[in-house]
């Protein structure tokens, strides 16, 4: 009956402290892996940013933000010294279609947003008069490889992404191309992650930030290594204690299946992604496939004949894929009433299912356990990144819709550090994630302003 069907599922979905060590630790390996010049699964993408900015960055710049549901332009003015800065933008939504259409779409509508921005936000005559082209800061927050910073080679897409002719190319030629076709005064001068965004506009506002992190429909970190610490880029002979930030994707962690604990649904949403065996860690824990992983479950108790959940039911709603979203779990977990009527009242709504009580639990309870899980294995990233460089104590930069809205992540993820890192009953949290400042906004604008100075400076 139900009530052990609760019980298989707590058992399939709880990660306990024994576990999350071990996962950390075979996390920290699979980081250095990653630098070394065999490489292994987590790319761990030198990004080209060899600094944190100095608070001195002024200037006008663009950001262009292409994340997993919007597009986002911005323009930012960086004052003289730290302290506030202007930025207005504009949102565009990604149409669904984009996302498994053809790369002409990708940057001809991309390039059409940008035109929009800046003939709504500049006078025709003054884009004619400008004597040298704004600067930009284009957010891509996909894997790629760079060999300098305004250039980077699609690895593969992510995120449930499939736009064809992409991988493989140059996105930086790719959006300068289409760029060039409308006379846009522009000029790209970074290509970044929003991950090395994070951590670079969360440095700016608080020195002790040393990680940026995503947790939204992706989940990913950057963090500052020093040259001589990746093996991988020894041949461009540089001082082994420079700086320089590198995006990890550790979204691709355990791919080869050795430490994750997987159940059934983990391994159905990969065979069925676009790209299966890619992003492990990613489709266990980010908000693109919480919803799904939820959805797998019901459906899976339904068909399953000694526990008919929603018995005699249409499910016809329920069996289509990726139909729910992490924020379906949301409003499950923040049901206040006892009752969880507002449960009930979201799966009727949405799925057309009238749920009793004990199928009102078991969704609860599924939430809960799923959303716990992805907090729990969450935090041994960023476990993984503080053990790899021995730090003890810092902040986090922290980003993203899971982050930023879904109930009791920071505190779940908080929990999962503390139970990883051996902090002792009583003791204030060592290593804190926190709200992060714009990434894709000021972040993208920095790293534009340190490019800059760094070509001036003939670096
Ligand atoms: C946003 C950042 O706040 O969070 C983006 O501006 C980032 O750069 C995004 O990609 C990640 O969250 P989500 O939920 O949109 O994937
Ligand atoms: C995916 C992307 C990565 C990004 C993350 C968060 O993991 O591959 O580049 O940082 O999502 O958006």
């Amino acid at each position: 009956d139900l009530l052990e069907r609760i019980t298989e599922l707590e058992h399939l979905f709880t990660v306990d402290a024994s576990k999350l060590k071990e996962v950390m630790n075979h996390f920290v390996k699979e980081l250095e892996k990653g630098l070394s010049k065999e490489g292994g699964s987590i790319p761990m993408n030198p990004t080209w940013v060899m600094d944190y900015p100095d608070g001195h960055e002024e200037g006008t710049f663009l950001a262009l933000d292409m994340g997993g549901t919007n597009l986002r332009v911005c323009e930012i003015i960086l004052p003289k010294e730290k302290g506030e800065f202007e930025i207005i933008q504009s949102k565009y939504k990604m149409p669904e279609e984009l996302k498994t259409g053809n790369s002409d779409e990708l940057w001809e509508y991309i390039a059409d947003c940008i035109q929009q921005f800046i003939e709504y936000h500049h006078e025709i005559e003054e884009l004619e008069d400008m004597q040298e082209h704004i600067p930009l800061g284009f957010t891509f927050s996909y894997p790629a490889t760079q060999e300098y910073i305004d250039h980077g080679i699609l690895q593969r897409w992510t995120k449930g992404f499939d736009i064809s002719g992409v991988e493989g190319k140059d996105v930086a030629e790719l959006f300068e191309n289409a760029l060039k076709k409308r006379k846009l005064p522009i000029k790209l001068s970074a290509l970044i992650n929003d991950t090395t965004g994070t951590l670079i506009a969360s440095h700016y506002t608080d020195e002790t930030m040393q990680i940026g992190c995503i947790f939204g429909t992706g989940c990913n970190a950057a963090y500052m290594e020093n040259v001589g610490s990746v093996p991988k880029i020894a041949h461009y002979n540089l001082p082994p204690e420079m700086p320089i930030a590198i995006n990890c994707e550790y979204g691709a962690f355990d791919n080869e299946h050795v430490v994750l604990p997987r159940t059934p649904y983990d391994v159905i949403i990969d065979n069925d992604s676009p790209r299966p065996g890619q992003q492990s860690f990613e489709k266990m824990i980010a908000g693109l496939y919480l919803g799904e992983l939820f959805r797998l479950v019901l459906v899976d108790l339904h068909d399953n004949k000694d526990c008919q959940v929603f018995e005699n039911q249409d499910i016809s709603k329920l069996r289509k894929a990726y139909t729910l979203d992490a924020s379906f779990l949301s409003m499950i977990e923040e049901d206040p009433f006892e009752n969880l009527s507002e449960t009930g009242d979201l799966l009727q709504r949405v799925l057309g299912v009238k749920a009793n009580k004990p199928e009102l639990e078991l969704c609860r309870r599924l939430a809960e356990l799923i959303g716990t899980r992805a907090a729990r294995l969450s935090a041994c990233g960023v476990a993984a990144i503080c053990k790899k460089k021995n730090i003890e104590t810092c902040h986090v930069g922290a980003d993203g819709s899971v982050f930023n809205k879904y109930p009791h992540f920071k505190a779940r993820g908080a929990l999962a550090l503390r139970e990883m890192l051996d902090w002792p009953k009583g003791t204030k949290d060592k290593v804190s994630i926190l709200p992060a400042e714009d990434g894709s906004g000021v972040g993208a604008a920095l790293i534009a302003a340190l490019t800059i100075k760094r070509v001036k400076e003939g670096n």
